[in-house]
């Protein structure tokens, strides 16, 4: 396939006119965004359009008596697609790619015009849409555009998924589009090094099951990658990768080939702060590198619609298990809302079933009321398209009819001071059939950077504990809390500024202390965070009470000096029994204060202790010497199928390294050279933490990014653009 995404024209006010190329209109990349929006208070207004995408093109050498297809890979929210002033299709899901063909308006001589009338108001008519949602839905062609010209012959789809109890046989299913009584298809399977595991020779039409010995299966900790290439000899070639692997659902909980993994995992929104939706591919391995890397998931809940396949390719890569479900919430409309929400399902499977990492299809409207007709239907249509996967659809309903293979609640109990998680029995009609918690805390504790140490610490502690009680009974398959990021939704459920602060991290993918706890599950690097500056000041009455250490390591000595001291004296151990289901509990640190109010603050040292050895050091109290620290995701971009962008992570840090979230401080951005930032130059440092984005502007060259702030100094970061 080819890329096509360079020279769009793009049109906030769609007409016939600029459909048929004419008049005036703004140069564009794709993925794009139908409107740049600022980081607070969103107008959900300001995206909801009808606009307009063009872009004239001649076709290569060769083209003709090809079929011709252009391939969106999502546009939000109803795309018509014109070409040549010949309307083709119109798409009706923001969240899934379509296919175009144009083989029959071709123009093989000249030129030829593609246009794109693009809805992204909230029609009612289609998913998610008809009432209030919380989330925005944002608006453009914001995944890539390919041009794809194929032989009359050819392989539409391919279809693979592993069967058999040791998982070394694999069941090919093909769409095949040629001429009847058509030829035999070449089937190769290759392991990642290239080399041929199995081969074997099918008919169009039918299932092939193709023996592939000695392979490797797909896990987490493995997740290791397979190519099923599929020849119409001189004809046609499509590939697709896959793996290994049997996810099932028991009654008793999620079973990856054979072994019960427990899911411990986040919801994702796929925006971020200024584009929306409209990032490219390595934003999306980023945000699966951060799951994986720096929260220590094994799971992500792609809420509320499909996801980009960067995204989800990275979780194959990486070895994330994915729970991904059609666009919703909440509501559900008339009839041809209903055919829509089908079709949405239909369009999820066939789009993203060779995928590994998806472990579990979402077939309802996530939070909708019982609608047995409708569901019966949306099973159906999952079970017959992929015989290989459960189904699943979100509900905060208890007791309601469970038609799909798991239930999977959103348990939004707890309260601080009581249980974590209700029991399956109380919730699921269904003791034979696995359940889940889909999320839990999100709106129950809203969270800012901004907040004080006491609620950032409650934050992280309201996880701890849904996660702890849901493993408690061994009946819970998993546990997804709300949410990763931040993120901007509408007046009815924003924070004041149409945020909701439901995140571990920020919108920029900064952490709060919620993030620690889950970073300390995993025992790949260390961690320990503190959940307190030890700021008498900040508490009331100067008692810190409790506070906790976030770590991976079995205990946490506690040091102190004052000026007085030269070093350290030993204060105590403490160990991380609180939270006992958790692999690694936060650790409490019963109330450590040596002064009082008019004494002389004490210097703290944290040391995580792990089989004797210290693997992590935090000191607290030391103070000064402010400085901005930046993490790009990358300082290396470049110029491929689209353009690229890199996130830069910023956070005012003293002189030991720690967060100062009370450092609100103005960050300015200055960028010189080959790149252009997004977003304003300018942020507030919310917690101490912001961010920053730059993107390539067609060309390769370098780029040198200046932040600084009044009274710190500059930092600056150096790009390669290739
Ligand atoms: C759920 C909903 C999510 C989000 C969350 C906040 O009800 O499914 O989209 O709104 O609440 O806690």
């Amino acid at each position: 396939m080819l890329a096509f995404n360079e020279n769009w024209e793009f049109t906030s006010e769609w007409s016939e006119s600029f459909g048929r190329g004419e008049g005036p209109a703004e140069a564009v990349r794709i993925p794009h965004t139908v409107k740049e929006l600022p980081l607070h208070d969103i107008d959900h207004r300001d995206y909801q359009m009808i606009s307009g995408y063009r872009k004239r093109f001649t076709l290569p050498e060769g083209s003709r008596g090809k079929r011709l297809f252009l391939e969106f890979g999502a546009a939000a929210h109803i795309a018509t697609v014109y070409v040549n002033g010949q309307e083709l299709m119109t798409h009706r899901n923001g969240y899934t790619a379509f296919r175009v063909e144009f083989t029959d308006v071709a123009n093989y001589e000249g030129e030829n015009l593609v246009a794109v009338r693009l809805d992204s108001t909230e029609n009612p008519e289609i998913p998610p849409f008809g009432y209030v949602i919380d989330y925005l839905t944002y608006g453009g062609i914001y995944r890539p555009v390919y041009l794809d010209i194929r032989d009359q012959d050819l392989i539409d789809d391919v279809f693979v998924r592993s069967v058999g109890k040791d998982q070394a046989k694999v069941t090919v299913t093909l769409d095949i589009k040629t001429d009847p009584g058509a030829k035999n298809i070449l089937l190769t399977i290759l392991n990642r090094e290239g080399e041929v595991v199995a081969t074997q020779e099918a008919k169009a039409g039918e299932d092939v099951i193709i023996d592939c010995p000695k392979v490797r299966q797909w896990c987490p900790e493995d997740p290791v990658l397979y190519k099923l290439r599929a020849e119409l000899p001189g004809k046609d070639i499509k590939e697709v990768e896959f793996g290994f692997r049997a996810a099932e659902f028991r009654f008793d909980g999620f079973y990856l080939n054979g072994r019960k993994i427990f899911l411990h995992g986040l919801n994702r929104h796929q925006s971020w702060p200024y584009i929306g939706y409209a990032a490219p591919r390595s934003m999306q391995i980023e945000d699966a590198r951060i799951a994986k890397e720096e929260l220590g998931l094994n799971a992500v809940r792609t809420s509320h619609y499909p996801q980009s396949h960067d995204f989800i390719e990275a979780c194959d890569r990486m070895g994330l298990l994915v729970f991904t479900e059609i666009p919703g919430w909440q509501h559900i409309g008339g009839e041809q809302w209903k055919e829509q929400a089908k079709e949405n399902v239909r369009e999820m499977i066939r789009e993203y079933r060779n995928h590994p990492s998806i472990i579990l299809w979402g077939v309802r409207i996530n939070e909708s009321m019982d609608d047995d007709e409708l569901y019966l239907e949306t099973n159906r249509i999952a079970h017959e398209m992929d015989d290989s996967r459960c189904t699943s659809g979100v509900r905060y309903l208890e007791k309601s009819n469970l038609l799909e293979d798991v239930y999977a609640f959103n348990d939004f109990t707890h309260t601080g001071d009581n249980r974590g998680a209700k029991p399956k029995r109380e919730v699921s009609l269904e003791p034979t059939k696995a359940f889940l918690i889909s999320e839990h805390n999100g709106h129950m504790f809203p969270t800012k950077s901004f907040d004080t140490w006491e609620r950032r610490q409650e934050q992280a502690l309201r996880h701890a504990r849904v996660l702890n009680d849901s493993m408690i009974d061994g009946e819970h398959a998993g546990c997804f809390g709300w949410c990763m990021f931040d993120y901007p939704t509408h007046r009815d459920f924003g924070s004041g500024d149409r945020m909701c602060y439901h995140g571990v991290m920020d919108a920029f993918r900064n952490p709060k202390t919620a993030a620690a706890l889950y970073a300390s599950q995993q025992d790949e690097s260390p961690v320990l965070e503190i959940s307190s500056s030890m700021d008498i000041g900040d508490y009331p009455g100067g008692a810190i009470g409790t506070i906790y250490a976030f770590t991976n390591a079995d205990r946490v000595k506690l040091s102190w000096k004052d000026s007085s001291m030269k070093d350290f004296r030993f204060l105590w151990n403490c160990e991380g029994k609180t939270f006992y289901k958790l692999k690694h509990s936060p650790i409490a640190i019963d109330d450590p204060i040596t002064h009082t109010w008019g004494g002389e603050a004490s210097v703290w040292k944290f040391e995580a202790i792990k089989d004797s050895q210290v693997t992590a050091t935090r000191i607290i109290g030391g103070r000064g010497g402010l400085r901005i620290q930046a993490i790009p995701s990358s300082t290396e971009l470049r110029e491929g199928e689209t353009w690229d962008m890199a996130a830069v992570r910023i956070r005012i840090i003293d002189c030991d390294g720690n967060i100062c979230p009370y450092a609100q401080l103005p960050v300015r951005f200055e960028l010189k050279g080959d790149a252009e930032l997004i977003g304003p130059d300018m942020a507030t440092a919310e917690g101490g933490m912001c961010g920053t984005y730059i993107r390539t502007v067609g060309h390769a060259g370098k780029a040198v990014l200046s932040i600084s702030s009044p009274g710190l100094e500059t930092v600056k970061i150096e790009f390669e653009i290739f």
